[in-house]
């Protein structure tokens, strides 16, 4: 056996190889489950018991050697180039990931573009805001229930901080510092304090457009909201509007378009209606207009109001809310094309 051992550490001492393949077939030959240090390790257990502790200690010390000089062949062809230090200019390149864009990014700018196209520019405001902006300027009632703790998420208990549970905030902060005529598209994030589900999160998208001037009237908002219907979901959309309610907006509507997937026949996405909701609309309520010191005698406006979850939904079919959020790579990777 000391024979064997020593036999073998010399020729280890020795240890040549000119490729990656030479190195691993010398690893096959003394490491590998069969290999010539295995077999003498494996029949240890034979060796006489007086012998074992010197047996044993060689063997480990051949074992380890051989370990160290394949690491180091590895090694040393690792670093080895074509000529000298130069680069190796005929090897493959590394695959290149790139990165690809959110799909609510991707709906977003395509909202914003539509509306650019009619003159409409982005504005933005902060997440972080105080009741005045969120809900009293835009006709909140003292007693409104969506200021409630149940919906809104407050920074601070007593203080006036809360974060936006919607872009119609940016209206006021725009008006407040601008005169007439105004008009603006505002993409961002708001929050609720809502159980996350499938079909709920504690933070979504939205856009607000807010268009206000001389004479603007309830058709020209129908105009605009069918233009934008048809560039969003193509040119046999149609558009319907219900009477609704909106604290800041006189009259307001909801309006719905015809199911982009079944183009109105009836199917289970728009729960054989043929109509699917995307987005509340109306004229800016007089009241809001004078709080932020704009002459309501003088100036009209209309606004809209939108979530880029819900339109990427009706896009992208994506039918669990909570993807968005999640970075899965598979998901994300679907939308590559998209951009
Ligand atoms: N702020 C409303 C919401 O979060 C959406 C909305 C409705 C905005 C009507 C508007 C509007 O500007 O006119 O549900």
């Amino acid at each position: 056996m000391i024979n064997k051992i020593n036999a073998l550490l010399a020729e280890i001492n020795n240890l040549r190889a000119n490729n990656s393949e030479e190195i691993e077939t010398l690893r096959i030959k003394y490491l590998s489950k069969k290999g010539e240090i295995t077999q003498l390790m494996n029949d240890f257990r034979l060796v006489a018991a007086e012998e074992k502790r010197v047996i044993g200690k060689m063997l480990n010390e051949l074992k380890e050697k051989a370990h160290q000089q394949i690491n180091q062949l590895k090694e040393s062809f690792d670093n080895q180039t074509v000529a000298g230090d130069a680069p190796d200019l005929t090897r493959t390149s590394y695959p290149y990931q790139v990165g690809t864009r959110h799909p609510l990014s991707i709906v977003r700018k395509e909202i914003c573009d539509i509306f650019a196209r009619l003159g409409f520019s982005i504005a933005e405001g902060p997440e972080i805001e105080d009741d005045w902006h969120v809900f009293s300027s835009l006709n909140f009632a003292e007693d409104h229930p969506a200021r409630d703790m149940q919906d809104t998420f407050f920074v601070k208990q007593g203080k006036d901080l809360l974060l936006r549970t919607h872009t119609s905030s940016v209206q006021t902060r725009i008006m407040e510092k601008t005169q007439p005529p105004i008009r603006i598209i505002c993409p961002g994030r708001v929050y609720r304090n809502e159980a996350i589900s499938y079909r709920a999160h504690c933070f979504f998208h939205q856009v607000e457009a807010l268009y206000v001037d001389k004479n603007v009237s309830f058709a020209d908002l129908q105009q605009v909201l069918l233009f934008f219907a048809k560039e969003m979901f193509g040119a046999d959309t149609e558009i319907r509007l219900r009477p609704s309610f909106f604290p800041f907006t006189e009259p307001s509507a909801e309006m719905d378009i015809s199911c982009n997937l079944c183009g109105g026949k009836g199917c289970p996405f728009c729960k054989h209606t043929g109509w699917v909701e995307i987005l509340g609309c109306g004229m800016v309520d007089p009241n809001v207009l004078e709080n932020c010191g704009i002459d309501s005698k003088t100036y009209s406006g209309y606004a809209l109001g939108m979530g880029i979850e819900r339109i990427t939904n009706l896009k992208y079919q994506v039918k669990d809310l909570r993807l968005f959020s999640e970075n899965d790579l598979r998901f994300l990777r679907e939308f590559e094309s998209a951009i």
